[in-house]
């Protein structure tokens, strides 16, 4: 059952893909992408759909017989509403297939063209489609790379094949929610260097700490996680078209270490000329440290502690817990 779910999902890209060729409304959508400065041979790449915007286009071409519907409503493709009547999940909408690291399409994001509605819609969870463990470019990027310097982490469908456009393939996108552990895992299996590079807004500065207390148990010695922070109101896709690729690049190589990105979000609310300042600081910083899985790490984060908090690190290092000796 579960290989007849990926040729669905594969045979509802392809469809996808067709109507962008065939669709009326192609051209405009065509026209749409030109906007946004994506080439013909970026969309094929990543194989950017388009759901038409008729009612059941997408049902009535592969929905043979029962089953076949019913594996479309069970892969979220197809919905059935209360009077028994069943309708296409996305309509027009430009279609991002969401590829698992084996490069079989597991789930879908939609982007609107025009009109009312959400921004993006993205497939409901299914039993092939998880979203905390996919990435979005995760296939791609591996594609690209025989062997993956370095990955940065975005937060849109759009970031990712605008950056690849400029010549950066290496961006995997995270969907919609925070960065999750196991995303975290997948990409450090993948890469020794990872950077996250969330939206300059409040939802991007949340983002990013959440990346970072997710990735404190995965931290381990020779693994790199930094953070980019953009200017407020840009997002990767619209940065990487001002400024190009070299500039982005440079932005990338001065992003902020894991260590430096750790104090400052901690200190941002703290006056560490004061007693209470500091106090807080060391009970904030504690049980995080304790999470760190790298020795290198927890030693510097522990020098850098004790720098702010004007104490030695002999000193600090006593307030902490002993790691825990791996058990055999
Ligand atoms: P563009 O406007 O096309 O450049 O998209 P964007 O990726 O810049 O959008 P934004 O920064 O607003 O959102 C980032 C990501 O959050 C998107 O790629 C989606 O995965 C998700 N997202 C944005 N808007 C919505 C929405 O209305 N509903 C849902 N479910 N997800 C959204
Ligand atoms: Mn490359
Ligand atoms: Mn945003
Ligand atoms: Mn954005
Ligand atoms: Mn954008």
């Amino acid at each position: 059952q579960a290989a007849d779910d990926y040729q669905q999902m594969e045979r509802a890209t392809q469809f996808f893909s067709y109507q962008l060729r065939k669709h009326k409304k192609a051209p405009e959508v065509i026209e749409y992408l030109k906007g946004r400065g994506l080439s013909g041979e970026i969309v094929k790449q990543f194989q950017i759909g388009y759901a038409p915007d008729g009612w059941d286009d997408l049902l009535k071409s592969l929905a043979k017989d029962q089953r076949s519907r019913d594996q479309l409503v069970d892969l979220k493709l197809v919905n059935r509403n209360d009077n028994g009547r069943y309708y296409d999940f996305f309509r027009d909408r430009i279609m991002f297939p969401i590829r698992d690291r084996r490069g079989r399409v597991v789930g879908f994001g939609g982007r609107i063209i025009s009109g009312d509605g959400p921004k993006y819609l993205n497939s409901p969870e299914t039993r092939i489609f998880h979203k905390g463990r996919e990435l979005y470019g995760f296939y791609e990027v591996k594609q690209a790379h025989r062997s993956i310097e370095q990955v940065v982490i975005v937060e849109g469908y759009m970031d990712v094949v605008a950056l690849a456009q400029a010549g950066i393939d290496f961006a995997v996108a995270s969907l919609g929610t925070a960065t999750t552990t196991e995303q975290l895992q997948m990409l450090f299996r993948a890469t020794r260097q990872v950077t996250c590079c969330y939206d300059g807004d409040r939802a991007g500065r949340d983002a990013a700490w959440r990346a970072l207390e997710n990735a404190l148990p995965l931290l381990t010695d020779g693994l790199q996680l930094n953070f980019l922070f953009l200017p407020d109101g840009e997002d990767p896709d619209s940065l990487v078209r001002q400024e190009g690729a070299e500039a982005f690049k440079a932005r990338l190589g001065e992003a902020q270490s894991f260590t430096q990105y750790f104090f400052a979000h901690l200190t941002e609310t703290l006056d560490l000329a004061t007693d209470s300042g500091r106090a807080m600081l060391l009970s904030q910083a504690k049980p995080l440290i304790e999470k760190v899985a790298s020795d290198y790490y927890r030693e510097e984060l522990l020098q850098e502690l004790a720098r702010l908090l004007r104490r030695e690190v002999s000193q600090v290092a006593g307030q902490m817990k002993a790691k825990a000796a791996p058990t055999a």
